[in-house]
């Protein structure tokens, strides 16, 4: 085959080796703008097992690679004057120019041809004349914007400003971050050792403190000495230099992440980043470019057409490509983030920045650097106020909330059971609750209980609107009191626009097919075109509905119940005044923010009012309405929550969505943590996440990182009433307290834990 590859970089050298590798006969040429050894950027970052995998490849090369790697263990944070270290990460890293110019060596030793200084702006002439073109011509890539059209590129250019430097100031103890408070806001620098001599040296900003820096309107050589006065307490004197020589502008750059509809066109196929990017803090770029390099050229073998080839090529790397990009956006996110962090204790602040990609997992941690994750672990069991045992997973840290005392993180989410006559909660309430109370949890919630008839999602819905309802709840409150030392929460709410429904197992949110009652909500908009127009409120009902409101909350105080939700989430009542898709009053309650969240507040207000002054109030949102700016945004939420919190409410329980069936939410593990984690930390009230998070693992790791406060599992509760419990198994904690009569099966299953534990450890 006759083969032109455009553009010299790890992909480019890498594909042509790895053809000729499989057929001699190929006649490659690579065609570069550069000179040979004229690169920019310094270090890149590879992995033990990306090298093993090249080595499958073509082991020559990757022999050579290997004699130039810096190895490291350590990551070293530097925040706040305090520099913490932790170990097991493994990394190794080699000069990008050394890399390059070791692939041009196998290049040309396996007779490919490589031709410098040659600028290919169209690929068309190559693919003309030459069976297949190659379009390895990086983030910027003429190949695919000649063919823009076809590959359909989606180019994210993202936040932050940052500039490759390097440094002969040795990092070559540790993968090196830090964080420098400038007085023209934040810079830091991710520095690490790939060559005995020099260390790279990124450094990055927001795009504000660019601004204010005037970085835009410096040469080169004022950008970089104004980065070795920011940075000059880790420099030791050494000075910062730029190898870009060869680009334009002061080097400064956005990242631009890339991807693209399709990768191939006729004979041509975009890889490495022409193809798709990922963000460096993640250091996977060449990774992902070397190992497409490899499938492409694999695939020219096996496939018996360029198009079958292009074809597998396509579905086999999407996955990989996709799989890293998600990473490395919750990483390059966290920077873009990250002074909603800096403001966090030293040890959170590490925890956060290891754990940002979430592909390192608390239990990851542990593997790593587990004297690094006890102490982790001990200090945020002191902060919750627990100096017994410090050696406790995070989850099972105490929590207090006015004089609520929770005995661990963990909380059954409100879920309505659909079992309730008129209102009144039965025996299959009493048997659910009082086994999740038992089953070793924090904080239990009842499901959604109403304020009145109307206001019940369905005719199964639980309410406390009538004695006997606050018989039956009183009944189940005591017995948790007397046999258990979970704590119990009422959520109370109001269906508005979604009531008058069917059951949960039915047809959810569609009206009954007989003996509809009708529904009000802050304006009549319908949940469907299926459902009921509601009636918008005027000024009597929303007195009538506050006053309900505080009538449950007095029964609920009278049941004893330890804490209060007011449901103001999911398209419910109170949701309803809050999202704009819903709400279009024209009154001091339409309109404005303030104006949309004056009712839920009135509400709120009215009810603190009769609730005891030394147990807490929640209040559950929704943080995203999934349908952009037209709806509740994250960005929103956090104004929602400081309304909240100047209210008086002690706790934001973060949920997301079920406002609009327009939504289209993105669904994924944890997947609506980072609105509880914005909300927490950019205004400080305590917060609870939710959603889909299943595993001690979620749980410890978004605790410990300062996501939330407690972590509410819903569906996992259903499956397992005794999900505490068990986690504390799994964990290997046996601090736990079980129920008295349980105590012969917990010692089982402790035994079979160990078993299993020591069988493992012998395999
Ligand atoms: C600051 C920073 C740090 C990084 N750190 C790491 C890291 O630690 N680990 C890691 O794995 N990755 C890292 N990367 C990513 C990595 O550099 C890229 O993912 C990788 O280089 C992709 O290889 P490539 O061959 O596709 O593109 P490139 O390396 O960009 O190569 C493309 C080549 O095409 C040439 N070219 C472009 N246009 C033309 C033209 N018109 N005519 C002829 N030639 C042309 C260019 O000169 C270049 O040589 C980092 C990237 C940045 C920006
Ligand atoms: C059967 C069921 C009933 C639910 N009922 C309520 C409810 O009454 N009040 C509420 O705020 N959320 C309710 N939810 C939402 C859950 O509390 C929780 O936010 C959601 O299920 C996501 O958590 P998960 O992924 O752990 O299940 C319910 C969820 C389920 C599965």
């Amino acid at each position: 085959m006759k083969v032109a590859v455009l553009g010299a970089g790890p992909a480019g050298l890498y594909f042509a080796i790895s053809m000729k590798r499989r057929n001699p006969a190929h006649e490659i040429t690579v065609f570069e703008r550069n000179r040979p050894d004229d690169t920019f950027g310094w270090g890149v970052v590879l992995s033990a097992e990306t090298l093993d995998n090249l080595a499958a490849n073509d082991a020559v090369s990757a022999a050579w690679v290997r004699e130039y790697f810096a190895y490291w263990d350590d990551i070293a944070v530097v925040h706040k004057g305090v520099r913490t270290i932790s170990t097991g990460h493994g990394f190794c890293g080699i000069g990008r120019k050394r890399l390059l110019l070791l692939l041009q060596r196998r290049a040309r030793d396996l007779g490919i041809e490589l031709v410098f200084e040659s600028e290919i702006a169209d690929p068309r002439p190559f693919m003309s004349n030459h069976d297949l073109v190659i379009g390895a011509d990086g983030l910027n890539s003429p190949s695919r914007a000649t063919f823009a059209d076809v590959f359909k590129p989606d180019i994210d250019v993202r936040k932050c400003k940052f500039v490759w430097l390097g440094t002969r100031q040795k990092f070559d103890d540790a993968f090196t971050f830090i964080f420098e408070e400038t007085e023209h806001g934040w810079m830091w620098a991710h520095a690490y050792q790939f060559e005995s001599e020099t260390a790279t040296f990124i450094v990055e900003c927001s795009e504000e403190s660019w601004a204010a820096w005037g970085f835009g309107g410096m040469t080169r050589e004022q950008s970089i000495a104004a980065c070795e006065r920011i940075f000059a307490r880790h420099l030791g004197g050494h000075r910062l230099m730029s190898n870009a020589g060869h680009l334009r502008g002061s080097a400064w750059v956005n990242f631009p992440r890339v991807l693209c509809e399709r990768w191939s066109h006729k004979n041509l196929a975009l890889l490495g980043d022409a193809s798709a990017s990922a963000h460096f803090s993640i250091g996977s770029g060449t990774k992902l470019a070397l190992e497409s390099a490899v499938a492409l050229a694999d695939y020219l073998h096996s496939e018996p057409s360029l198009e079958a080839a292009f074809d597998r090529y396509e579905s086999a790397r999407r996955t990989e490509v996709l799989r890293l990009q998600s990473a490395a956006r919750n990483s390059l996110e966290w920077f873009e983030d990250v002074e909603r962090y800096l403001d966090l204790n030293p040890v959170q602040f590490n925890y956060s920045l290891l754990t940002r990609s979430q592909r390192i997992s608390h239990e990851n941690l542990r593997l790593r650097d587990p004297e690094w994750l006890a102490g982790a672990e001990a200090w945020f069991q002191r902060r919750s106020g627990n100096t017994d045992n410090v050696r406790r997973a995070p989850m099972f840290a105490p929590f207090q909330l006015r004089d609520l005392k929770l005995r661990n993180r963990v909380v059954v989410s409100p879920m309505a059971q659909y079992k309730a006559v008129d209102g009144c909660p039965t025996d299959w309430h009493f048997a659910h609750y009082a086994e999740r109370a038992k089953g070793g949890a924090g904080l239990v919630y009842i499901e959604m209980t109403c304020v009145s008839p109307e206001g019940r999602i369905t005719p199964g819905c639980t309410g406390l609107y009538a004695p006997e309802h606050e018989i039956a709840w009183k009944r189940l409150v005591d017995f948790v009191h007397a046999e258990t030392e979970t704590r119990i929460c009422a959520q109370i709410g109001h269906s508005g626009p979604k009531g008058s429904t069917q059951l949960g197992w039915q047809q959810s949110d569609a009206p009954l097919a007989a003996g509809n009652w009708p529904v009000m909500a802050a304006s009549d908009v319908p949940w469907s075109p299926e459902n009921q127009l509601p009636s918008p409120m005027d000024r009597a009902d929303m007195e009538r509905v506050r006053d309900e409101f505080v009538a449950s909350a007095e029964m609920a105080a009278r049941c004893g119940f330890d804490m209060l939700e007011i449901h103001a989430a999911h398209g419910y009542l109170l949701s309803s005044f809050i999202t704009p898709l819903t709400n279009r009053r024209l009154d001091e309650y339409g309109g404005s923010l303030e104006n949309r969240m004056r009712y839920p507040l009135e509400v709120f207000q009215a009810v603190r009012a009769v609730w005891p002054a030394e147990k807490p109030v929640s209040m559950r949102i929704s943080a995203n309405d999934w349908v952009g700016e037209e709806g509740v945004t994250p960005a929103e939420a956090v104004e929602i929550a400081r309304l909240l919190q100047a209210a008086g409410v002690d706790i934001c329980d973060v949920s997301a969505g079920q406002t609009s069936i327009r939504a289209r939410p993105v669904y994924g593990r944890m997947f609506q943590t980072p609105f509880s984690d914005r909300i927490r930390n950019e205004t400080g009230i305590a917060t609870m996440a939710v959603g889909n998070i299943y595993e001690p693992d979620h749980v410890n790791s978004i605790l410990l990182a300062g996501r939330a406060d407690l972590v509410c599992l819903a569906r996992p509760h259903l499956a397992d009433p005794y999900w505490t419990l068990h986690a504390a198994v799994q964990l290997g904690d046996r601090d736990v307290k079980w129920p008295d009569p349980y105590l012969a099966g917990r010692d089982q299953l402790y035994r079979l834990a160990e078993r299993t534990a020591t069988m493992g450890l012998k395999v």
